[in-house]
């Protein structure tokens, strides 16, 4: 398993504080079987525009202690994850400096309220830069339908759901398996903040309830074509068997 998005650089942004905290999340990856991890801190479109070798030292800064200590597992990679609150420039994306272990695929998100069109739009100026974005958890977004994501995707970008929103009774959990249903998803992570969150908890969910490949193309194959900086694969529409327990849940929350 490799876990493309997380927040574990020690107070960098607002994920694990320190380097007991970090320390102490990487080895229950470790223990889980998570062979890479891609440090993404947060940053903002307009902070990279304005001081990117700035955000670049920073994150190096800050990351240095963590480096020094040398994990044997889980291995480490930087990225970043930037808030599109302005279209991303070609200038920003040259050298792939921003992007995920170096690679052409860069992590990106947008406030919640955005517009749909908005984001389509900053997403083909992306990929026609010669990068590729991959959208973190597209699910949280409330106009995130399936015409949407597949208007995203026809530009070029690709689609990393929450690996614990996936397993969720919530807007959001039923908007993240509407997208695997569809063939709309490419990969999960975990968007561990110093917490629990793990890569594990959406694939003992999907394991449980679909058979075939899929799940390890989600949590393996995908994250993986990121670091080695290759294509990803496509994954086959998934729906979910709905449990007992899980229609009850639909129903009760709407
Ligand atoms: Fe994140």
């Amino acid at each position: 398993m490799i876990d493309i998005h997380s927040h574990l650089i020690p107070a960098i942004d607002d994920g694990s504080q320190s380097m007991e905290q970090s320390l102490a999340v990487l080895r229950v990856f470790a223990a889980a079987g998570v062979e890479g991890v891609v440090l993404t801190p947060h940053v903002t479109a307009t902070e990279l525009a304005t001081d990117g070798d700035g955000a670049v030292r920073r994150r190096g800064a800050a990351y240095d202690p963590l480096r020094r200590i040398g994990l044997a597992a889980p291995k480490l990679y930087l990225g970043f994850e930037i808030m599109l609150d302005q279209p991303l420039s070609a200038v920003s994306m040259a050298h792939r400096r921003f992007s995920l272990a170096g690679s052409r695929y860069c992590l990106v998100e947008f406030s919640l309220s955005v517009v749909p069109d908005f984001a389509r739009n900053v997403l083909a100026d992306i990929a026609r830069a010669g990068a590729v974005p991959v959208v973190a958890h597209p699910e949280r977004y409330q106009g995130c339908s399936p015409e949407t994501v597949r208007s995203w995707r026809e530009v070029g970008a690709k689609m990393q759901l929450d690996s614990t929103t996936l397993t969720k009774a919530t807007a959001r959990g039923h908007r993240a398996r509407q997208l695997l249903a569809n063939g709309l998803a490419d990969l999960i992570a975990a968007d561990n903040h110093g917490n629990q969150r793990i890569l594990t908890t959406g694939m003992e969910y999907l394991k449980s309830r679909v058979a075939g490949n899929s799940v390890e193309l989600l949590s393996s194959v995908n994250p993986r074509a990121i670091i080695d900086d290759q294509e990803m694969v496509p994954v086959p529409p998934i729906v979910l068997r709905e449990g007992m327990l899980d229609r009850w849940r639909r129903f009760v929350t709407g």
